[in-house]
């Protein structure tokens, strides 16, 4: 990639040159040019040259860094991790492997592999103080409430992995983070039933272990179904890395300043809890249960398109997509696997999920904005059908989402060109303005 000067001599051959209406001035910045994707205006001197700041809240038009590790075609519904489809890894590969291609770049050869998940596997309990501070908890603490403040305080439980400077602590973090979020989301949903918490068992891979700390007790163990155990791994797979969404975002500027993985990650965590991010999933679910039946569809689609109402079809839309989400397909399909294998031939609320989406799709609201079912529109429905609790759905987002937040927070780290972010604002308050004493206001 070119990274020119600004405004000196001949601009670069791909440039974009503005004119300041006001003084006649122009400015040529360099246009760069990734792998794939639009190409890039490096604004990065327009404050030197021009004494103005970019205005693009949310984001909208702003690339935030340079990274290798995900790509998305929003207006061709693709998605590529390090190069590969997601079609193809949710085919052909597992979480583990996913995890190795988004931490190392590559796809893991057999030994790198049975290296990789042996070390997560030997991960996987946490310090045995974790307990005591699970229990400081109300029992009804949302489990993401109890994910926010666990994962934070990770940082004061593994010091010897804290120095982001030194790659072997940030690997051993990393891998720590991984391991260890699905035993801290299960422990998070036993402390809300006041069941007893379960360890890991090393004889179980990352799904199957998940699933056997959720729902085992020391009194009987849990049968896990290959079924259900592979369906989560597909999850896993499909929530992974998604780029720069908010959640990422967050870990990368919470880590810019040099803080702590852990630290990072529980922002990020913070981040995901919201309904219009990975919030999603807990809410397509509420909003299913709540119109009840195909025929409350049209009030609900009105409410949504109600510009005064602040209803949102949940599950709907996104930042990136402008076309079909391709999680939400292959989670579709996942979906009419599960039930099947299930044994489960009428579920009340896909069959509403169904409905709904194809009278949006119907709608020229949802048409002429190119509003299309994402990933959390199907989510819930699995997870329902698995057994995981309403409450957890966003969770288990986090669970798999962790591999992306470390991944791209080592590659900032690592990114020769990373500086703290400090994003610049617009600023419409007072002008400097003299103190008035309190006696003389009013
Ligand atoms: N229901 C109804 N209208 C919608 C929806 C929706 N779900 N999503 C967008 N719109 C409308 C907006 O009102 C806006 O209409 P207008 O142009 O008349 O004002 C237009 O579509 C564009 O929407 P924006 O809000 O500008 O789009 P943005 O990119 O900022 O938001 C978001 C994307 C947050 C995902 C949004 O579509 C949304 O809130 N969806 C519902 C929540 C959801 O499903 N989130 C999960 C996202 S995927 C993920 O995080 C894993």
């Amino acid at each position: 990639m070119s990274s020119d000067p600004i405004g000196n001599g001949t601009p670069p051959e791909d440039s974009v040159t503005i004119v300041n209406n006001a003084s006649g001035r122009q400015v040529t910045f360099p246009v760069l040019q990734g792998t794939c994707g639009p190409k890039v205006i490096d604004v990065r001197k327009l404050y030197g040259a021009t004494d103005m700041f970019t205005y693009d809240p949310g984001f909208t038009a702003t690339g935030s860094c340079e990274s290798r590790i995900t790509f998305i075609d929003g207006e061709a519904g693709i998605l590529l991790h390090r190069g590969y489809a997601i079609e193809e890894l949710a085919a052909h590969s597992d979480f583990m492997e996913v995890c190795y291609l988004l931490l190392y770049g590559e796809l893991p050869t057999i030994e790198e592999k049975d290296r990789f998940t042996h070390s997560i596997t030997h991960h996987t309990m946490v310090h045995e103080q974790l307990h005591k501070f699970i229990d400081g908890f109300r029992r009804d603490a949302h489990p993401m409430a109890i994910m926010c403040g666990v994962v934070g305080a990770l940082s004061a439980f593994y010091h010897d992995s804290t120095d982001i400077g030194d790659p072997y602590q940030r690997m051993v973090a990393s891998y720590r983070m991984i391991a260890k979020m699905p035993t801290i989301a299960a422990w998070a949903f036993k402390y809300s039933l006041g069941q007893p918490f379960m360890y890991p068992r090393n004889n179980l891979n990352y799904a199957e272990n998940f699933l056997h700390m959720m729902f085992a007790t020391p009194a009987e163990d849990y049968e896990v179904s290959p079924v259900i155990a592979k369906a989560l791994d597909r999850i896993l797979i499909l929530h992974a890395d998604h780029e720069q969404n908010a959640s990422t975002s967050t870990v990368r500027l919470a880590g810019s300043s040099g803080a702590n993985p852990f630290a990072c990650i529980a922002a990020g965590i913070a981040s995901l809890w919201g309904p219009a991010h990975g919030g999603a999933n807990e809410a397509v679910l509420n909003m299913l249960n709540e119109i009840g039946s195909p025929n409350r569809i049209g009030e609900f689609i009105d409410k949504a398109k109600d510009a005064d109402h602040p209803f949102r079809l949940m599950g709907f839309g996104h930042r990136v997509y402008k076309n079909f989400d391709p999680r939400a397909r292959l989670m579709r399909e996942s979906c009419y696997e599960v039930l099947r294998e299930l044994g489960i031939e009428h579920e009340p609320l896909l069959e509403l999920a169904l409905e709904l989406e194809r009278i949006a799709l119907e709608d020229s609201y949802f048409v002429d904005r190119r509003l299309y079912p994402n990933v959390d529109f199907y989510s819930g429905i699995i997870f329902k059908a698995i057994g995981i609790p309403v409450s957890m759905f966003t969770v288990l987002f986090a669970v798999a989402r962790t591999v992306g937040w470390v991944a791209q927070w080592n590659e900032m780290v690592e990114d020769p060109n990373q500086k703290i972010g400090r994003p610049r604002q617009l600023y419409t308050g007072y002008a400097q303005r003299g103190f008035v004493p309190l006696a003389e206001r009013g």
